[in-house]
């Protein structure tokens, strides 16, 4: 790799100075990847406000706001300037704390210094960003067997790491005890990547799991593992029964221990039902990183997004702004959320009331949460056959990846969730 720019320097000796454990933890591109302060952008920020600015990448029209076609404008009943011009790579910032707000909010144990949440194109790039600034060739990601596949092109196929899995599940409950023994053969630099409420089972942790979990990452740390702890909360708030947890782990994890970096990645995707909007968040934290530390940190991963993407979307990033601030949001979040429960509610049901029956075909994995839930076949069942002959013969779509097909109950209207089970059995 090309020697630091001095950009970038300034902000490692930042971090080593205020948190050398976070130093070490990041990849030899996070390192070296700075936000350019000193070049064009700078001189863009300068003129601002000045009565001609002929330094901006972007047309305005005579009043000075931004040129447009009338064809988009009139579609969209927003202040121009919060649609056509760029947002900053960091993201709109009266967005970003608004945002932060919402996680001391949702997660109302956290008492941390948290950094401000850096606007990432959904959850896909924060991820990718993550892997980008901690991640080198060769480093291992500890995780679950059963995990959203698109982590495998991500992180696998893009930086070159190696997973570690343990198995999900141990007696009808989550493998806290995997994880501990991937951590202990993983000694040094450990990664690992938490998704609660899990894609694909729509398992999330019982509050005494998430105890003993933080209680494991802590004496890893506390053993002088430097940890990175990935938080995909991508379908965060949407959790059915009592004992389990609803708070992130990040607010668990981000005052717990020097050599623990917490970083949470979510956004407006599942939590807001705006998927296509692409609207994520990557949020850090970690015990006695100032605020310093913590922008240094904001500051290479806005160098990151401008040397990836530019910049994401002004357009949703204003309308999630919009709706975080209207009176109504709370209450509109609750009318769907109560529609997700009655689906998970009536999948429960159903199972109760014919899980014996289906017993010899499927059985359900643990769920709690979220969109989904999985079912387990029967070994002798192949679960790619089954979703083709639902597809021809039923007219029913569900995933198949090894030995489980996943139903997002999420999108089926509670009135035709039976007929998915039903016809599972009947294929079978
Ligand atoms: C666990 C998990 N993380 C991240 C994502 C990606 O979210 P986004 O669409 O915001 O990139 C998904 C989407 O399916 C997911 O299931």
């Amino acid at each position: 790799m090309n020697s630091i720019n001095p950009q970038a320097e300034e902000l490692n000796n930042i971090i080593h100075n205020g948190h050398p454990t976070i130093e070490s933890q990041l990849s030899k591109r996070g390192k070296a990847i700075f936000f350019p302060k000193k070049g064009l952008l700078s001189q863009a920020a300068a003129a601002k406000g000045k009565s001609i600015n002929a330094t901006v990448g972007i047309a305005l029209a005579d009043d000075g706001n931004p040129m447009r076609l009338p064809a988009i404008a009139q579609r969209i009943d927003l202040d121009p300037k919060k649609i056509f011009p760029y947002a900053s790579s960091y993201g709109i910032p009266q967005l970003r704390e608004a945002w932060a707000r919402q996680i001391f909010k949702k997660n109302p144990s956290l008492k941390a210094e948290i950094s401000l949440p850096v606007v990432t194109n959904g959850l896909t790039h924060g991820l990718s960003m993550t892997a980008y600034l901690f991640m080198d060739q060769g480093d291992s990601v500890i995780l679950p067997d059963v995990y959203w596949g698109n982590y495998r092109l991500v992180m696998r196929q893009n930086y070159g790491v190696q997973f570690k899995t343990y198995q999900l599940f141990k007696d009808n409950g989550y493998n806290v005890d995997g994880l501990q023994e991937q951590l202990e053969a993983t000694p040094g630099k450990q990664i690992i990547l938490l998704n609660f409420p899990n894609n694909p089972t729509g398992y999330s942790l019982t509050i005494s799991e998430a105890d003993q979990i933080t209680n494991h990452i802590l004496k890893s740390a506390e053993q002088g593992n430097k940890i990175t702890v990935i938080m995909d909360d991508a379908y965060f708030g949407l959790v059915y029964e009592n004992g389990v947890q609803t708070e992130s782990m990040f607010a668990k994890l981000a005052d717990l221990h020097e050599n623990i970096l917490a970083i949470k990645v979510d956004g407006a995707t599942k939590e807001d039902y705006a998927w296509g909007f692409r609207v994520g968040f990557l949020t850090y934290a970690s015990k006695g990183a100032s605020k310093e530390v913590l922008k240094a940190l904001e500051d290479k991963t806005g160098g990151a997004i401008r040397s990836n993407i530019s910049s994401s979307c002004h357009l949703s990033q204003s309308l999630i702004l919009e709706a975080l601030n209207s009176d109504d949001y709370e209450n509109d979040k609750a009318e769907k959320a109560a529609i997700m429960e009655s689906r998970y509610n009536k999948v429960k049901e159903i199972l109760a009331e014919l899980g014996e029956k289906y017993k010899s075909v499927f059985t359900a994995l643990p769920f709690n949460s979220g969109y989904f839930m999985c079912l387990k076949l029967h070994e002798d069942l192949d679960a790619e056959t089954i979703r083709k002959t639902l597809l021809e013969k039923k007219d029913i779509g569900v995933i198949a990846t090894d030995g489980l097909i996943r139903v997002a109950f999420s999108s089926v209207p509670v009135t035709r969730l039976k007929e998915i089970f039903e016809a599972v059995y009947e294929v079978a």
